[in-house]
């Protein structure tokens, strides 16, 4: 921990890859590992175009079910810490594979999210895109005003990757002095390419994630946890201290008046 505190100190520049597992302290289901989607569900039946076409009706469930899980979800300390990074580093890029919106929500501002949005809806008609937060849709599978099918906003497995946001993702990769690569199983290409990315253009990369990667033996630092503790002591160690102590002895303070039984 103290080497990469010292690297974020010195860093002009600094990337973020996240994954699911920085949701997984907000409640946010990860894809693998124990307990993870793609255990009980198979991602060939519910995330391609393929399935799309087959069964739009049954994708449409489960992507408004996961909808409904979100829309009752809060940012953890991981979310705040990374935004709070962003405030105080003049090059800053976030680049996120989750779709679930939550670290617009804890502040974060420059977002590059390279899978998409599940809050927005594409016309597989006229191609418009709009955003809805709405969960549960009233319609399943939901209709534009054109009287065309909407689609998730997200990409799915076999889909290119939206140009622009990647090409700002790999711009970031290449010129960062430090990769943070929080939260991801690092199996999803394009976007694990992103550490090989950093590291051979001369960063510094370190991972968090409660379990081993492909990554962690070939970046800088691994650092074992959850992201929702070691990045506000990454970030902010002061406060993260200080938020500890405040948790351990609360809930101990004497009572204002003793107690008559
Ligand atoms: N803190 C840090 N890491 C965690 C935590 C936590 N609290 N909880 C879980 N993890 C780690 C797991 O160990 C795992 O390595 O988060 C990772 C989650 O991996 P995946 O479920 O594979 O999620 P992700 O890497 O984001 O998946 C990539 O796959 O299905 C597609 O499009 C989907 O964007 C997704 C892509």
């Amino acid at each position: 921990m103290s080497a990469a505190r010292e690297w974020l100190k010195q860093a002009r520049s600094v990337a973020v890859l996240t994954g699911a597992g920085v949701s997984a302290e907000s409640g946010v289901p990860t894809f693998r590992g124990a307990g993870g989607l793609w255990k009980r569900q198979r991602a060939e039946n519910l995330a391609t175009p393929e399935a799309f076409a087959r069964d739009p009706k049954l994708v449409w469930e489960w992507y408004d079910w996961r909808r409904t899980v979100l829309a009752g979800l809060k940012p953890n300390p991981g979310h705040y810490a990374l935004a709070e990074l962003e405030k105080r580093t003049p090059n800053f890029t976030l680049i996120t594979q989750n779709v679930d919106g939550l670290h617009e929500l804890a502040g974060s501002r420059n977002v590059l999210r390279v899978h998409g949005s599940i809050w927005m809806l594409r016309c597989l008609t006229c191609g418009s895109e709009q955003q809805d937060r709405r969960a549960s849709l009233p319609e399943i599978p939901p209709r534009c005003t054109c009287g065309g099918l909407l689609r998730p906003g997200v990409v799915w497995f076999g889909e290119a990757l939206p140009t622009a946001v990647w090409r700002a993702a790999e711009a970031a990769a290449r010129s960062c002095d430090l990769l943070l690569v929080i939260g991801t199983s690092a199996v999803v290409y394009p976007a694990a390419g992103l550490a090989h990315l950093a590291k051979s253009s001369g960063a510094r990369v370190v991972e968090i994630n409660v379990a081993e990667t492909p990554l962690s033996r070939e970046i800088d630092e691994f650092l074992l946890g959850p992201s929702g503790e070691l990045l506000p002591q990454l970030i902010s160690p002061e406060r993260a201290r200080r938020n500890a102590a405040a948790a351990r002895f609360d809930g101990t303070r004497m009572p204002r008046r003793p107690v008559r039984s």
